[in-house]
């Protein structure tokens, strides 16, 4: 009789388990490309929207801007990011070449990059300042230069 009862509690606390793992992954902003969508890494350059890369404003949408970013060995494109306090932003990102990292530092936004996949994140910037985005994935010689600023004001 006891087994029954010891089972179902087994297996809910592995469903919670999970549960918090799933959550704390989406909380936290550690994610994994969104892995649904294929694009060929070496035509990025011709492939919507990463043809046009920067800053854009966007209507009727749950966001307000879209930051479309292309990383490529040693650096983001664009260099430089600029977008109004308050705002929600859509960081759309890629790589050319091989995987790098999309870290800004001060923040709980870290994405990885992999050839082939869009990696996306919205979030809400509702701190004023500049803020150093960073490669943290190792990608090559010149890997500790590969960085980008974020200007929210
Ligand atoms: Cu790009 Cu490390």
């Amino acid at each position: 009789k006891y087994e029954k009862w010891w089972l179902t509690f087994g297996i809910s606390s592995l469903v919670l388990f999970l549960f918090i793992v799933g959550f704390s992954a989406f909380h936290y902003g550690s994610h994994p490309p969104t892995g649904k969508v294929y694009i060929d890494p070496e035509r990025v350059d011709e492939i919507v929207p990463f043809n046009n890369p920067g800053v854009q404003k966007v209507e009727g949408k749950e966001w307000d801007y879209e930051v479309v970013l292309v990383a490529s060995a040693f650096y983001y494109n664009p260099p430089e990011i600029e977008v109004p306090l308050g705002s929600t932003v859509k960081f759309i990102a890629t790589t050319k070449d091989v995987v790098h990292g999309f870290q800004i530092v001060g923040t709980n936004i870290n994405m990885i990059l992999e050839p082939g996949y869009v990696s996306e994140y919205v979030t809400t910037v509702d701190k004023s300042g500049e803020f150093l985005i960073l490669c943290n994935e190792y990608c090559g010689i010149g890997h500790s230069t590969m960085t980008s600023m974020l200007k929210v004001v």
